[in-house]
């Protein structure tokens, strides 16, 4: 077994953008810089909003943290949208999911213009990725590519299941395992809540994509031996022995299924790192 070290890979692409942002500077050129929306004070969107806004200062890039009340209007918030639009200092716009229930996810993701989509929403960009043009990809799907590319991984002909079918994992990350690429050129299975048999679509697996946001949900008698695995949960459990007063598990059931796999991805410091990487790239 080994360990898809989605921390370390990510240091990888983080140090290629440092100097590029070097080169860009020497050029007379401005540095990147990146506007994230924040809205509420949800814990884990703080976690990870922070963590994107940290990374850009690491790598040298600028960046704007746009915080507004839980309670803001939608329309509100679509003109906060439409000045980062328009504002020519702003090149990458993220607004950070889920919004609060009042708030449409499709207005929301529809009005942040696709030139500036870092997040690969925008239907335009969502379009241009089923098709094949370059694109923006959902930052999730194009870091477990990153990933699987940074470790040589050769996924021609394999058969990737991927269990969970949102917008901004699972749907694409089946687009892109299938699409005529390396990595990708597999045969996808995509299962879903509704899926009859799932642990023997899943045992039939050479990938496994976990991305259904069920903390240890995959477990050891649900993979064949020699598979990859893919872990993309990331949901906090209570743990009162932690200062935090919470644990951030997987989907998969790491201590039961690590030992069957060729290669997995760890919780944290696996998929995680990867997602923010691949946003700094498309920033
Ligand atoms: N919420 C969970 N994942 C993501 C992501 O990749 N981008 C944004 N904007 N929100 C998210």
């Amino acid at each position: 077994m080994q360990l898809l070290d989605g921390q370390l890979a990510s240091l990888t692409i983080k140090d290629s953008l440092t100097l590029k942002v070097a080169q860009l500077l020497a050029e007379g050129k401005k540095t990147p810089h990146l506007a994230a929306v924040l809205v509420g004070n949800n814990g884990a969107s703080e976690t990870y909003v922070g963590a994107k806004v940290r990374t850009c200062s690491e790598i040298g890039y600028r960046s704007t943290l746009v915080r507004l009340e839980e309670t803001i209007s939608e329309n509100k918030l679509l003109n906060v949208i439409e000045e980062l639009n328009n504002d020519m200092e702003v090149d990458g716009i993220l607004v950070q999911l889920p919004l609060p229930k009042h708030i449409s996810d499709e207005k929301v993701i529809n009005a942040v213009h696709p030139d500036k989509d870092v997040d690969g929403f925008h239907p335009i960009n969502v379009g241009k990725m089923v098709q094949g043009l370059p694109t923006f990809i959902p930052a999730t799907p194009h870091g477990i590519i990153l990933l699987l590319e940074h470790y040589k991984i050769d996924t021609r002909g394999m058969h990737a299941v991927i269990v969970g079918r949102s917008n901004i994992v699972g749907k694409p990350m089946s687009i892109l395992l299938s699409s005529n690429a390396n990595p990708g050129n597999c045969t996808v299975t995509l299962c879903h809540s509704q899926t009859r048999d799932l642990k023997g679509y899943c045992r039939q697996a050479d990938i496994l994509v976990a991305a259904l946001g069920k903390p240890e949900f995959v477990t050891g008698d649900m993979v064949k031996e020699g598979v990859i695995i893919i872990d993309v949960g990331i949901t906090r459990v209570a743990d009162p022995t932690r200062k935090s007063g919470f644990a951030l598990k997987g989907d998969v059931n790491f201590a039961e299924v690590a030992p069957k796999s060729a290669y997995i991805t760890p919780v944290p410091r696996g998929v995680g790192p990867m997602t923010i990487a691949a946003l700094m790239k498309h920033t």
